[in-house]
This record gives C-alpha cells, sequence and structure tokens, in this order.
C-alpha cells in the first residue's frame, strides 16, 4: 500500500514555535557535573564547560533550556548557589550530595555561550512566594536594592533579563519534595506568580500540570489550579516520559498517539476554565519534559536510580543507552508537538546529557550523540517558518497499549522566507518499508535538497545504539529513493525509520 500525503503552503497552523526544540539541565547524575561543567576536563574552558558537550549542545539546536530541575528544584535554596560560600548540601531529591559549585551565575554564563534561552524554576516545594521574589529581584533587577547589588557584587552588572519561570515541579506527585493537593498549589501558584511579577512584570510564567497522563489526578488538577491562577499564568505544564514494556514494540513506537491525545486533553481542560472562568486571554501549553525513559529499571541493580548506595557526589543515574527504536519513537513525539504548535508553544526534551539525555558525556573523557539525538537536531534544524496542517492518507494498525496508530507519522513546515518546506515522517512497520507520495500544493517544481533517513544500520538490529566504543553506529544516512515530478514527491520508506526531506 502506499501512503499519501497532500501539503498546501496556505493550508498552516501558525508559526513555528522555536521554543519547541528545548531542553533541561538538572542538578541530577551527571547532567551538571560532568555532563556541562567538568573543570579540570582537557576540554574544559577557563570556567569549567565543557567545549566538546558545548559544540554538541549547539549542534543539536536547542533553543531554551529548563534549570535547575526537576525534582531537585522543590528542595533547592537558590542562594547556596551563589556568590563565594557554596554549602555541601544534601539532595534528598536525588540521594546525592549537592557540591552548589555550580549555580544561577554558572548557568547564566552557560547558556549565554550555547545561545540559548533560560528557563528558571522556582522552589514551591520546601520554599515559596518571599524566596521566589527574592530570586527574582536577584536576577532582573537593574541594580540600588541589596539583593541585585548582591548580584552585582557576585560578578554580574548586568541583569540576567530572565523572562521565562517556572512555578514549582511535579507537585501533584506524591514524591515530590513539598507535594501538595491541587487547591494548595492552584493558591500558592497564583500568589507567587502575582508577587514576581511585582518584580518584573514581563515574565512569562508556567504553572505546573500533571506529572504525567496516568496520575490519577489528572485532568482534575489542571482544572483545580488553573481556576485558581488562570489570570496570573502564560502556560501549565505537561510531562511525559514512554518506554518499551515487555517487549511490545508496536505499542512502544505508537507511544505519539498518546502523546497526541494527552496534548488535546490538557487543551479541552484550559480551554473549559477559559470559558468557565469568562477569561480573555489564552493558556498555552510548556511540555517540559518529555522523552523515552526506561523507568523499569528505576530499582534494579543494573540501572543505578534515585536511591543510589550512600550518598555520593553526581553518581551515575538513569543513563539511558537509546537505541535505533528509540530515535523512531523521538521523531515522532516531536511531530507531534509540531502538530499541536497552535497551543504547545515550549518543550524541553529531558535531558540534555547523561541522564536520559542525547549527549553523553565521560569523566575526563570523550562526549558523543546517543541515536535520539538526530532527530532532534534535523528537526530544530529544519522546523522553520509555518506548520503545515497535513492530511495524511495511511493504514491504521491496532496496538494492544494506544488503539489505532497511523502506520506513517508525519509533520512538515513551510518557510516562506527561503521557500523551503521539510516534512518530517517515520515509518513504524518493524518489518516493511512503505511507499510514500507526497501531494505539493502551490509547490510545483520544487528540488529535493535533503533527504536523510535514520534506520537499522547495516549488520545491527533495532537495539543498535552508539556507546563509548562505537559512538557512530546509528545515525542518518542518504535517503536513496526520492523523486520528484512536478507537484508529486515520492519516497521508499524503510521499515522502522525516521526521515527528513527538505525541497526547495
Ligand atoms: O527528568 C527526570 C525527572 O523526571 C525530573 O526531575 C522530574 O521532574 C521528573 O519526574
Amino acid at each position: 500500500m502506499t501512503t499519501r500525503i497532500t501539503a498546501d503552503r496556505d493550508f498552516t497552523l501558525g508559526e513555528v514555535p522555536r521554543r519547541l526544540f528545548g531542553s533541561f539541565v538538572e542538578h541530577m547524575g551527571r547532567c551538571v557535573y560532568t555532563g556541562i561543567y567538568e573543570p579540570g576536563h582537557p576540554e574544559a574552558d577557563e570556567r569549567g564547560f565543557r567545549k566538546d558537550v558545548l559544540a554538541l549542545t549547539k549542534e543539536l539546536g536547542a533553543t531554551v533550556v529548563r534549570y535547575p530541575g526537576g525534582n531537585f528544584v522543590s528542595g533547592y535554596n537558590w542562594e547556596d548557589g551563589v556568590g563565594p560560600n557554596r554549602p555541601r548540601r544534601l539532595d534528598g531529591a536525588w540521594h546525592s550530595i549537592e557540591t552548589n559549585a555550580f549555580g544561577l551565575h554558572e548557568f547564566v554564563d552557560w547558556a549565554r555561550v550555547a545561545d540559548v534561552e533560560v528557563m528558571e524554576a522556582v522552589n514551591l516545594g520546601t520554599r515559596g512566594v518571599d524566596a521566589a521574589r527574592e530570586l527574582v529581584e536577584y536576577a532582573n533587577h537593574p541594580g540600588g536594592t541589596e539583593l541585585s547589588d548582591r548580584r552585582i557584587a557576585n560578578g554580574a552588572k548586568d541583569p540576567f533579563d530572565i523572562k521565562l519561570w517556572c512555578l514549582g515541579n511535579e507537585l501533584d506527585g506524591p514524591w515530590q519534595i513539598g507535594h501538595k493537593t491541587a487547591a494548595e498549589y492552584g493558591r500558592l501558584a497564583l500568589e507567587t506568580a502575582k508577587a514576581m511579577r511585582y518584580v518584573d512584570d514581563s515574565l512569562e510564567l508556567v504553572a505546573v500540570g500533571s506529572s504525567n497522563r496516568a496520575m490519577p489526578t489528572f485532568g482534575a488538577w489542571e482544572h483545580e489550579v488553573l481556576t485558581h491562577a488562570y489570570s496570573e499564568v502564560d502556560y501549565i505544564s505537561m510531562h511525559a516520559y514512554y518506554q518499551e514494556h515487555d517487549g511490545d514494540a508496536t505499542s512502544f513506537l505508537a507511544s505519539a498517539v498518546d502523546m497526541d491525545r494527552f496534548i488535546e486533553e490538557v487543551v479541552s481542560t484550559v480551554d473549559a476554565v477559559k470559558a468557565a472562568g469568562k477569561h480573555r486571554k489564552r493558556v498555552d501549553i510548556s511540555f517540559d519534559e518529555w522523552n523515552v525513559w526506561y523507568q523499569r529499571g528505576l530499582d534494579s541493580d543494573d540501572q543505578p536510580h534515585q536511591v543510589s548506595k550512600g550518598w555520593q557526589v553526581h553518581p551515575r543515574v538513569i543513563e539511558d543507552r537509546y537505541n535505533v527504536t528509540d530515535a523512531v519513537v523521538v521523531g515522532t513525539f516531536l511531530n507531534s508537538l509540531l502538530r499541536h504548535g497552535d497551543r504547545v508553544k515550549i518543550a524541553n526534551q529531558a535531558q540534555l546529557v547523561n541522564v536520559i539525555a542525547p549527549i553523553r558525556s565521560e569523566e575526563n573523557g570523550p562526549a558523543w550523540r546517543q541515536t535520539i539525538f538526530w532527530p532532534f537536531a534535523r528537526t530544530a534544524e529544519l522546523a522553520r517558518g509555518e506548520i503545515l496542517r497535513l492530511a495524511v492518507d495511511t493504514p491504521v494498525h491496532d496496538t494492544a497499549q494506544h488503539g489505532d496508530a497511523p502506520l506513517i507519522d508525519a509533520a512538515a513546515t513551510w518557510d516562506e522566507e527561503h521557500g523551503r518546506l521539510a516534512l518530517f515522517i517515520a515509518n513504524r512497520s518493524q518489518e516493511a518499508s512503505e511507499a510514500v507520495e507526497l501531494q505539493l500544493r502551490g509547490l510545483e517544481g520544487s528540488r529535493v535538497t535533503r533527504a536523510e533517513v535514520l534506520t537499522i544500520p547495516e549488520g545491527g538490529d533495532r537495539f543498535t545504539a552508539n556507546d563509548l566504543d562505537a559512538q557512530d553506529a546509528v545515525g542518518l544516512v542518504p535517503l536513496r529513493d526520492v523523486a520528484i515530478d512536478g507537484s508529486k514527491l515520492s519516497a521508499q520508506l524503510p521499515a522502522l525509520s525516521w526521515a527528513v526531506i527538505e525541497i526547495e
């Protein structure tokens, strides 16, 4: 069978929100220490930033990076990470010792070098309104007050000018330090937002949504939180992690079907609160944690997790090793985010380095790209201009976990300025290649300028991954079977693949 896709350059959903290509740096495991920061490493600059990791971050194309957590932020005192005195503390969230050698100033400096926007989270677990507004004053006020002058004394004359702020993290989760009911959190989010805006009225604020779609309070949580805080927030967060269960790759490959539904359910809930509250402004979505995460390993010996043995400084935690299947799934997540780019305005893949990450690095050793690096890097590079509303006619198959799933998953963007269309496309079949025909309306006479595919490499299988000793086992290779004839593009997508085709 052939999958038929129609793209019309006039049928658009809206501009590609460039903040969809966000990432996340948490003080967790080896994301900060021996990830982005390792003084003494042969590749470290004078501030201790690893230049090899910086180069890969730029190549990845991340646009905005959330910091400093995650579960970590719910027990964090931001003051510990600024100034000359950096106390060593126990981090209860990940059962680690936090040295505080790296903090706000270092992150802002790193973000400038990496050319990414800072998305800062405040602690609404153990702390509240006062610490949040003080942090905004410290970071963003030009000077002439005790807090802003302290920033200047600590070496930053100019304000950090951080616009994007998360009002806590996963406070619906019983595991969270300072877990709250929706009513408790909704009130706290409202009051914290107000106080932060009194200091700086240019902020964009993200309220905490559900930690995942399976939370018993999902839906009710968003409704109640927004009933309290709608007028003061700009976004509600979503988090989702997926993994393969019991060898059911068919369901795993259809995870983006669940992501699509999850987004649409949150949008409906947000809009219901908007209607009931007679609000005029729109609240959008910040999907500020998403990825593949093999949580089955949480308590197993082969995959050390948060309850690491003893209290260690930057222990190895959840350093998932990603394979070909995971990369195809990540490609479909990016497609899902693009398809909902009219309401999902920010998204952060969790995390950037080592901890469930597209980039891996070894202490005093090299850094390399995991398989999931590739769909992210290419989508971030090429998804520009307007998101197109595609009509996709493709076979549908049943999956145990997510019901019906389309065989071909697609998203496309049209960059009017450069006259470029980019098609991002995945074949979920593990057995068969699929013929795809793309009908291009309003784009007759184009030529293919790029066609690349990530699939099972020769001699490999769907579990093939990039490792320290085989860093480039999986990557993008030319997609050979692509032809364009007038207004019709034809391609043959290999089984289990993610591809990008660019035409001009
Ligand atoms: O990204 C890892 C963890 O997953 C984050 O700290 C937390 O917010 C989520 O549960």
